[in-house]
């Protein structure tokens, strides 16, 4: 199989382009991706250096560029795309939430446009939770739960859902929709609650808690979310939407006090501060239809999954380092500019 996979410098992205080049030695990934302050060419550098030009190849460029899109299916004979490439941060799209409707909407369009011009015969777009808007105590979100987005960038990603869904009802295109709930694992970014935990408790910084802490998100360890993308790609129907969860729900609070107990910091870091506007309560998902219908389970406990991704920035504090001061920007023109 020969992949395009988009926004492979991100976080997820970044977890799935290793998983399938470990898992499929036949595979062919191009991986095309703007380097936004989220993408790191680093963290696939390792790849570069083995199976650069062979198995792998990196393309520099927007979703949004029709022309560098088409060149790349016809000239990598690609016959699946992957699309991770967005604007994910919740906090930036209430800031300005511009770059979302430009990478998460149109983007959107233009691979998909292009993609079904060129006839390509698989199409997995990734999602999020988070068009479903907001739980009360109880319940879960289904694939049949209406989509009621409540932020900038949950409404990007709905818009961006709707616009699959149309090109699959009326021209019958191969789109296939994954929604999953909050990812946390190696090479997130620190601007997220559980890596910018770790990177303060680390510090022995203040560690900021929106409102009163009690909001609930289903963590899902990000190797297990990107085994469901795998799943949606290798069996998923045409036109259908598939719910990814972790099954284990917690609250902000209880996730901030396990890092700062395993990091053998004081709770008094903790400090709770002005709200998230439009704060989605609590997100949990049934993921019933991945398990039938792919045999989806996600493999990791959040102890497990929490105690390993701990040890990853642990391990790799220079990374973080770098990421948070920018550093790793520089190194990348310089890295680069000497191959050149
Ligand atoms: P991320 O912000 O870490 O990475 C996004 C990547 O996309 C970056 O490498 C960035 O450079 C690239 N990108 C941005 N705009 C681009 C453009 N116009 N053209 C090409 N590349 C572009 O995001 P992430 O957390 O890895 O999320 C990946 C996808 O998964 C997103 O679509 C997100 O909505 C979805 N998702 C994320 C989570 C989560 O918890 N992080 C959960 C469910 C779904
Ligand atoms: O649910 C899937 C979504 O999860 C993805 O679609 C998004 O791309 C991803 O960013 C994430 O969205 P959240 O808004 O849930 O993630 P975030 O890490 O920003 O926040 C998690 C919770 O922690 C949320 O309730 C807000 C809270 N929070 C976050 C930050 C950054 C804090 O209390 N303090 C903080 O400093």
């Amino acid at each position: 199989m020969r992949l395009l996979v988009t926004g492979g410098c991100g976080f997820i992205g970044t977890n799935f382009v290793y998983m399938m080049l470990e898992k499929y030695p036949d595979m062919v990934i191009v991986n095309l991706d703007k380097l936004t302050y989220a993408g790191n060419r680093r963290n696939v550098l390792a790849l570069e250096k083995k199976l650069g030009g062979s198995r792998y190849h990196f393309a520099h460029g927007d979703i949004a560029n029709a022309e560098l899109v088409a060149h790349l299916l016809v000239s990598h004979r690609i016959d699946a795309v992957v699309n991770f490439a967005a604007e994910s941060h919740v906090d930036r799209s209430i800031a300005d939430c511009g770059p979302f409707i430009t990478t998460n909407v149109l983007g959107t369009q233009v691979l998909l446009d292009t993609a079904r011009r060129l006839n390509i015969p698989k199409f997995v777009h990734v999602s999020t939770d988070e068009v479903y808007g907001t739980l009360g105590p109880q319940g879960k979100f289904s694939e049949e739960t209406p989509l009621a987005p409540n932020s900038p960038y949950s409404a990007s990603k709905a818009a961006a859902d709707m616009l699959c869904r149309a090109f699959f009802e009326t021209h019958n295109f191969p789109v296939t929709i994954t929604r999953c709930s909050n990812n946390y694992g190696p090479y997130q970014f620190p601007e997220k609650l559980i890596p910018l935990m770790i990177l303060k408790a680390s510090r022995g910084e203040s560690l900021p808690v929106y409102g009163d802490g009690q909001n609930v998100r289903d963590w899902i360890h990000v190797s297990d979310h990107c085994r469901g993308v795998e799943l949606a790609l290798m069996k998923g129907r045409p036109g259908q939407v598939y719910n990814f969860g972790g099954n284990a729900e917690k609250a902000n609070i209880e996730v901030v006090k396990i890092i700062l107990r395993a990091l053998g910091k004081s709770e008094d870091l903790v400090s709770f501060v002005k709200d998230r506007p439009g704060h989605d309560r609590r997100y949990a998902m049934d993921y019933s239809l991945a398990a039938k219908e792919l045999g989806f389970a996600p493999q990791y406990s959040f102890e497990q999954g929490i105690a390993e991704t701990l040890k990853w920035y642990q391990d790799n504090a220079k990374w973080l380092e770098e990421v948070q001061s920018g550093a790793y920007r520089t190194f990348m023109d310089t890295w680069y500019g000497e191959r050149r």
